[in-house]
């Protein structure tokens, strides 16, 4: 059968890469793609990425399961308008959607359905959010409503700080239309881990857990970006908390999306804050796969991910089981010169060949494009350099070890991915 995979990240490198495994398989076409992709023999980049435009090549290529890696098009309605003309598709609709698309939308959804996460309030007001700010006591994490590709918040150091964070968002300085709303809350203290699932409506699939990196620097220093390097499993979700957060989080937000008419279909993907006593609170639903997470969690999952989504499409997903390799896979993401802020692209990588020779590794793309014989950065997060051990220590050694290999000018990347994993288990 031929699939699509709609995006062009290392998510989508990485589940096109696990997909094309599958015997059933006979193409995966990713649109747009990246030079990885186009580089693959199991995988073919389509150059459009415009719904309309999407669903006609679906139609025409006869594409039997279509799967989308971002949250735009999730946001304007792929599900939708692949359904409507009964093309199979794994995602989202546009109104379920909203769960990451408005974070007052989330937070709203949140308090009628009990779910656990941090005080807040939402304003398109200036001097509302300021007054809102000065009654807090803690600190507080300022965040644009909509969609802002992990760069609408600012998790306040200082009063100051949170002020100043509401007047360029409201201002529409920093980040546009998408901050004419912001949502402001307390921050919260503790572990954060990203907990997956897959749901079909019905019932829910956890995928195995994961830890992400989100601050540019070593020891989780500067500004938040997409995410620098993640592992799987994240010791912080022990069976204990894995139980908590089904019962507490999934569940609750899986049945609220039945009862409130948008049953909730696609990856879930839940980023919550666990306290130093195993409590589990939301930070941010995303309605989509968590990306550099995808490429630890797709290296360690043994399952055909086909028949995982064929039983998701069809309501099944109470009938399977996901298998799971149980080594740790951890990937260090190497971004280009001047991310997150406006980061520099053309610049041409060598070592590629060198770093994907190294054993138990696997080099995804992100933002990366084909110049002739050469590759060259396209765009913020470059590459996730993947690799899989017998503990994270020794998935950390693998990557770094291919890491050495690849070069390119201005490449950025932390020393340091799995910190938190190591401090638990050593
Ligand atoms: P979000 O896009 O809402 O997940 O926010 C991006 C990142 O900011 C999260 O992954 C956290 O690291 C941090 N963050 C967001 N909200 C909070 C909060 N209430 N308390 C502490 N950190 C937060
Ligand atoms: N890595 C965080 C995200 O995908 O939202």
């Amino acid at each position: 059968m031929k699939i699509l995979v709609v995006g062009g990240g290392g998510r989508e490198h990485a589940l096109a890469w696990k997909l094309a495994q599958s015997p059933r398989v006979a193409k995966v076409f990713v649109a747009p793609g990246n030079a990885g992709t186009a580089l693959d023999p199991a995988l073919a980049n389509v150059p459009f990425d415009s719904v309309p435009a999407l669903v006609e090549f679906a139609r025409t290529e006869s594409i039997r399961l279509t799967v989308v890696g971002p949250e735009a098009p999730l946001a304007e309605g792929i599900v939708d308008a692949f359904r409507a003309v009964g093309l199979p598709i794994f995602g989202p609709t546009q109104a379920a959607a909203q769960l990451e698309s408005s974070k007052r939308f989330a937070k709203e959804f949140m308090r009628r359905h009990g779910i656990p996460t941090a005080d807040w309030g939402s304003f398109d007001d200036a001097r509302e959010a300021h007054c809102w700010i000065d009654s807090r006591e803690g600190r507080v994490v300022v965040k644009v409503d909509g969609l802002a590709a992990g760069k609408g918040v600012v998790v306040a150091e200082t009063t100051a700080d949170a002020h100043a964070a509401v007047d360029a968002m409201l201002s529409g300085n920093a980040v546009g239309s998408a901050g004419a709303r912001v949502v402001v809350e307390d921050c919260l203290e503790g572990e954060e881990a990203s907990f997956i699932v897959m749901a079909d409506g019905a019932h829910v699939l956890p995928l195995a857990s994961s830890q992400d990196h989100k601050r540019l620097g070593d020891a989780d220093a500067g500004p938040n970006t997409g995410g620098m390097g993640a592992y799987s499993p994240a010791p912080v979700v022990t069976p204990a908390v894995h139980a908590r957060i089904m019962r507490e989080i999934i569940q609750p937000a899986v049945a609220g999306m039945v009862a409130e008419g948008t049953p909730y279909t696609g990856f879930l993907y839940a980023g919550v804050m666990i306290d130093a006593a195993g409590n589990p609170r939301v930070l941010e639903f995303n309605c989509r796969l968590g990306d550099p997470e995808t490429q630890p969690i797709m290296v360690r999952l043994t399952s055909d991910l086909v028949a995982l989504l064929e039983h998701a499409i069809t309501g099944t997903l109470d009938t399977v089981a996901a298998e799971w390799d149980r080594r740790a896979a951890l990937t260090v993401v190497l971004a280009a010169a001047g991310y997150p802020g406006a980061p520099r692209k053309g610049d041409a990588i060598s070592g590629l060949p060198a770093a994907a020779a190294h054993p138990d590794v696997v080099v995804f793309h992100a933002a990366t494009a084909r110049d002739g014989d050469l590759v060259r950065t396209a765009g913020g997060r470059v590459l996730g350099v993947t690799a899989i051990g017998d503990s994270i220590r020794q998935a950390q050694r693998a990557a770094y070890a291919a890491v050495a290999s690849i070069h390119f000018d201005g490449m950025q990347y932390r020393s340091d991915i799995g910190h938190r994993a190591l401090a638990r288990r050593g």
